[in-house]
This record gives C-alpha cells, structure tokens and sequence, in this order.
C-alpha cells in the first residue's frame, strides 16, 4: 500500500515535470548569479592521486592488492603506484586551488598511511606529517579543507578479516576516525564519513568492477551495507558527542545519487525508477535521512519474499533491530550528494509479473528494473557521463521534497573526456549542470556548496588513466607529472571569481594561469 502510494505521488512529480518543461529543458543560456555564501570547489581521493604507495611506512591498502594481483585489473593495467604524485606535489596542488581561486578542496585520508597496521597501536608520523603539511598550507591561503575520511582504500589487512561484511568494521572505522578527529578536527571543520556507500559495497562485494571484486551479489553487498551504516553512525557519534564540542565542525556522509526517469508514464516504468532510487541510493539515504529510518520499505519487502522463495532461511538483505535503526537515523549533518548522470528505467514485465518469477540471488534481480540512456546524451569521446542537466535539477528537486529540504553539499560532478586541454565538452557539462543546480535554488533547494570532480587527472578505477577528469591536466608519461590547466580550469575559475556562470564567456589560453591577489 505504502509502495503504492510512493510510486503515485512520484508519478504526478514527474507529470508535473513534463508540464512545466523546466525539469526537461536544457538551462537557460544566460548570465546566471551565483547566491551568496554559496561555497565552490574541487575534489579528489587518496588512492587516485597521492601514488608513494608504500612509502614513508605506508602499507598496503585494497586497491595496493589489487592492482599488484590482478595486474591488468584496469582497463589500461595502470595503478596508484604512482598516480599523480601528490604525495610529493602537495604545494602544486595548493597553488592550482590558488589560481582557481576555490573556497575549498576536498581530499581524502589513507588509512594506511596512518595506521599502518590498521589499528590506532601505531601512528605513522611521516602520514600525519604529509596531512599536516597539506592542510595548512591550504589554510595559508584560506582554502577550506574538506576531509573524506574514507574513500575506497580499505587496509588490505582489514580486507582479510572480511572487510566491510565483518561486524567488527564498526569498530576498526571508529578507532581510525577517532584519531583523525584528533589529530586534524582542530582546523577540519567538514568531516565526510564514507566516499559512496553503493559504490563501495555493491560494486566492490557483488561485482568485480571495484576492489575487493568479491562478485558475490545478492549476498555480501547486503552484509557490507548494514556494517557500512552502522560505521558510518559510529563515526557520527563519536564525533558528536567528544569532539564537536570543542571542534565545531560538521560531519556527513556523501551518498553518489544518480536520477531514474521513468521512461513512460505506465505504473511499471514509475515504479521502476522509483524502485531504482531506492535500491541504489535510498539504501543509504532512507535509514539516515528518512523520518523513520531502517532500509527502504521496497527493499526489505522484495528480498524478503524472494530469499524466503529461494530456499533462506532468512532475508538476505540483514534485519536492522530498532536500536539501530535509531542509532543510524539522522546521523548526517547535510546530504553529501556526488552526481553525474541520469537513466531511463523501465520493466519489460509488469511488476507483478516481475516479482512471480524466482531469478537470482542477485542486487539486480531484487530490484527488478531496467534502464538504457539515449545516445543523444552523449557530448564527447567518453560515454560514462552522459549530459542530462534536468535530470540533475529532478534529482535535486525530489531530494528537497523527500528529505524536508535537508542542506545538501554538492560533492563530486564532472564529465570525463579522453585528454586534450581544449576540453569545450567539459565545459558545456558544468555549465549546464550548474544552471540546472541554480534552477533547484531558485525554487527553494538548499545547496551549500558545489565541487567539480575533479581538480587534475587521476587514477579512475577499473578505467586507469583512460578516462581523465581534471579541470587539470596531468602528463602521466613524464616523471614530473606537470599538471597544465584546461579550458574547464579557466571558466571555473571565472565562475568562482565573478560568482557567475556566463555561457559565453570565452577564456584566452594563451595567457598562463595566475593566481589573483
Ligand atoms: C568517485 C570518484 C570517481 C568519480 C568518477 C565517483 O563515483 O567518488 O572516485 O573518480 O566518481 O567516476
């Protein structure tokens, strides 16, 4: 009934999209202000960028064991190894942040490079010494740090002994926070808990594509997600209660939210998109941010009756007792939210039909739906960020209808391209994504801040260095690794210093970038 219910109100949002073209249209090509106190940054991740993989005492994390066993694990056998060796290039770094002239920069802390034995017996000092070094030189120039404290690059170690699927993890989790609170929580004053929870659990426990590449689905991405949101609420707590006092920052998680369309207005394809949001993202979102809290009502029920069909004694997807349930609900300052695309989502049977037949175990048959995108989405070489500026205002808007317009910090959003400086594709996507983001605010959506994924190059996952990100590019031939700012670089930065978007505004290249006094 519940269900029915949702998938109703959801149909009439989308109708009422359709009606009022503004959630369809491309953005408005116009010079758009910016609101005040709106924050503006860029981002990248620790395995992706910092590369001394093993040294000054750092030891071997997830992706280390990976990409060492598997040596072809990404699509172009590269690693971390080396990356963009921002372990040694930090003040590099910092002086891109200056000639961009951002509020911010987020970055995220290896676990082994600070406990290299994964637990707080033993704190590495050259780690501390390089986020030390790191942080206040960004504070030198006013740039806000914004800290991940876990993105991805579990301890190898900790992997052995299960990784996410053990109920110890809470635990480990809290332990490794506790010491970055203390060690940094005097100047950090934005903590993010976990980089994508789906990401890390279905991608990495139920399929192949992320490390650990169990590819055991229907089984351990659920194991991974109760332990995942019960971490993350340790996390919470221990900074709520011992050090936001004295420290007074904010803690989040940051959920990657991508937007289901329906593609027809039939009750199967609605409840296909809706049922796509709740099992890729509400996941997460609905036991922390939801009034009530737990794993979305579709979900326990779906799994339920299919485990039970299957032969379980049980539900695979684990029962949350109502002591957690409370310990995880409203356990996020803001809604962390990464975006960068949108899908069609439909049945090809009714739902009904659907839920009749037994397929799995698997995360994809427990939510039953299917979604394509339209080639026409596609503006440059790469086809993993497909240009769909309305599905981002959707997105934002049902987040501020569903979550009584909870602030949301924009983590990640950018375009991949496949190298060159000229990049006008990328270009066109924050332009468009960032009007569609204005649309939202001027309807009521509060977002705080906006970071484009990514400041420079880096390690992206199974795809190597085949798909390139930064605003920044990063020759990985050279030793040096330069870094030379694209054309995306330089309409950020005037984004960032005029607090406008001009869609027309044409940078000269030719004059190298500066930092502005
Ligand atoms: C991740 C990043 C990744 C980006 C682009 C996000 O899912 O947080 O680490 O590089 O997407 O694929």
């Amino acid at each position: 009934m519940i269900a029915r219910m949702r998938a109703f109100v959801f149909r009439y949002f989308v109708i009422f999209c359709i009606a009022f073209a503004s959630c369809k249209e491309t953005p408005r090509q116009e010079v758009r202000r910016l609101p005040d106190g709106l924050l503006l940054g860029t981002a990248t991740a620790a395995y992706q960028v910092e590369g001394a993989w093993n040294e000054d005492g750092k030891t071997e994390n997830i992706y280390d064991y990976l990409t060492h066993t598997n040596t072809c694990y990404a699509t172009d056998c590269g690693n971390g190894d080396v990356a963009a060796n921002s372990y040694h290039m930090y003040k590099r770094d910092v002086e891109m942040m200056r000639e961009l002239g951002i509020d911010f920069y987020r970055f995220s802390l290896s676990w082994n490079r600070l406990l290299p034995t994964s637990f707080p017996d033993k704190i590495n000092q050259a780690g501390v010494d390089y986020y030390n070094n790191l942080i206040n030189e960004m504070l030198k120039y006013n740039i806000e740090p914004v800290v991940t404290l876990f993105h991805w690059d579990l301890p190898q170690k900790l992997q052995q002994l299960g990784g996410w699927t053990n109920p110890h993890v809470v635990d480990w989790f809290g332990d490794y926070v506790k010491v970055a609170f203390e060690l940094f929580g005097d100047r950090v004053k934005y903590w993010i808990t976990i980089n994508e929870p789906h990401q890390v659990c279905y991608y990495g426990y139920g399929t192949e594509m992320l490390a650990p590449a169990l590819n055991l689905t229907g089984e351990a991405d659920y194991l991974c997600a109760k332990n995942l949101l019960l971490a993350h609420a340790r996390a919470y707590h221990i900074y709520d209660q011992e050090f936001r006092p004295k420290q007074d920052g904010m803690i989040f998680i940051t959920i990657n939210t991508e937007w289901y369309e329906p593609a027809s207005d039939s009750d199967d394809d609605v409840e296909a998109a809706n049922d796509l949001i709740q099992f890729r993202w509400g996941q997460y979102a609905h036991p922390i941010y939801s009034k009530s809290g737990d794993f979305p009502d579709v979900m326990k029920k779906r799994i339920g009756e299919l485990s039970e069909k299957q032969g379980f004694l049980r539900s695979r997807l684990p029962e949350m007792s109502q002591e957690e349930i409370d310990y995880v609900r409203g356990t996020s300052d803001l809604f962390g939210l990464n975006h960068y695309s949108t899908y069609f989502s439909y049945r090809n049977v009714s739902t009904e039909q659907y839920y009749s037949q037994i397929l799995g175990p698997s995360f994809n048959s427990d939510s039953g739906a299917l979604t394509y995108q339209l080639p026409e989405w596609r503006i440059g070489e790469s086809p993993i960020t497909m240009y769909v500026p309305w599905g981002f205002y959707n997105l934002l808007t049902y987040i501020r209808n569903e979550y009584d317009n909870i602030p949301v910090f924009i983590t990640e959003n950018g375009m991949a391209t496949h190298g060159g400086l000229i990049d006008n594709d990328r270009v066109t996507y924050y332009r468009g994504y960032m009007s569609a983001m204005l649309d939202a605010i001027e309807e009521g959506s509060n977002i705080m801040g906006y970071t484009a994924w990514s400041l420079m190059d880096n390690f992206e996952w199974l795809r190597g260095y085949t798909e390139r990100f930064g605003i920044y590019e990063i020759d990985f031939e050279d030793p040096a690794r330069p870094r030379t700012p694209r054309k995306s670089a330089y309409v950020y930065k005037e984004i960032v210093r005029s607090r406008t978007i001009d869609m027309n505004y044409e940078p000269d290249m030719s004059i190298p970038m500066t930092i502005d006094a």
